[in-house]
């Protein structure tokens, strides 16, 4: 058992943090990559990395954007100023501060082959990575530290859930005269069911291996895929939970902006982390 404090960062392998930002942001309608769209000021893609960098436990940040965007490209280079003008946040007693070094790949068509680009421009020596969306821009420090110390205690994969609070049923399409459009066909367990977040924690070498099984999926399997935790749980490798936030909501659709400004501007601060 790890009995250290929840807010420290562990002394875990050496860690890469890939945030993935190359998605278009169709649900959220500003008409720009989401990453770009402004969130208190700064834009969603800055409030992740600094967030990141805030958690202190990469050693590589690798930025998947939407292929060829300069601005993003320049978003990322002021990022990494910033960080080596400030430094990395203040680290526990015994933990070595060294300044993360931020790259930046072009993402792909689909979420996976943006974790696939990222995965490619690691550094060789780069044993452990956590695979974050850069729409869950103000996920606490305190979510990373647990799913860097579930990797340090032996975990090959690692996910942050949060307990589900609507009753959860599954439908199927009705028949034309049915009085309705969608017919119940049944209703889960609802203790026994999680909404996962990010970042997801993998020993490397296991990510890389379900990614490249997952490279030969026709279509409809690639867009299945949601996220990265789902791979390796088709190779039969165990995956562990630990507690996520509810601050670490992906923001998706506008009223998702709405609440993520409100954690920003409200009376608890960004920072806010429940017990
Ligand atoms: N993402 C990515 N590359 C893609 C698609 C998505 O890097 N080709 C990233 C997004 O930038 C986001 C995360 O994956 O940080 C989760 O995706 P989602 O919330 O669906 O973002 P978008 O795809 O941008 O939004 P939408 O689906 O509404 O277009
Ligand atoms: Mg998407």
């Amino acid at each position: 058992m790890d009995s250290a404090p929840t807010n420290t960062p562990p002394a875990a392998a050496l860690t890469a943090v890939v945030v993935v930002a190359a998605g278009s942001g169709e649900r959220l309608g500003y008409g720009m990559p989401k990453a770009k769209v402004p969130l208190g000021g700064d834009s969603i893609l800055t409030h992740a990395l600094r967030g990141v960098a805030a958690a202190g436990v990469a050693r590589q940040i690798c930025v998947a954007i939407p292929p060829g965007d300069p601005e993003l490209r320049n978003l990322c280079e002021t990022f990494a100023q910033e960080l080596a003008v400030e430094g990395p946040q203040a680290p526990a007693p015994g933990v070595a501060v060294q300044l993360p070094a931020v790259t930046v790949v072009d993402g792909g068509a689909s979420r996976a082959d943006s974790v696939r680009a990222a995965l490619a421009a690691l550094q060789p020596e780069i044993e452990a990575v956590l695979v974050h969306d850069a729409a869950r821009a103000l996920t606490p420090e305190a979510v990373f530290h647990r799913v860097s110390r579930a990797l340090a205690a032996g975990a090959q994969a690692v996910i942050p859930v949060i307990p589900v609070v609507d009753t959860v049923k599954t439908v199927e399409a009705a028949a034309a005269d049915a009085p309705a459009p969608e017919l119940v066909t049944g209703t889960a367990a609802r203790e026994a069911l999680r909404a996962v977040q990010t970042p997801q924690g993998f020993q490397l070498a296991t990510l890389r291996r379900a990614h490249a099984a997952a490279a030969t999926f026709d279509a409809g399997q690639a867009a299945a895929v949601t996220d990265d935790a789902m791979l390796v749980e088709l190779l039969g490798v165990p995956v562990h939970a630990v507690r996520g936030a509810s601050q670490s909501l992906k923001i998706t659709t506008p009223l998702d902006l709405i609440i993520a400004e409100g954690l920003l501007e409200g009376p608890l601060g960004a920072r806010w982390v429940e017990g």
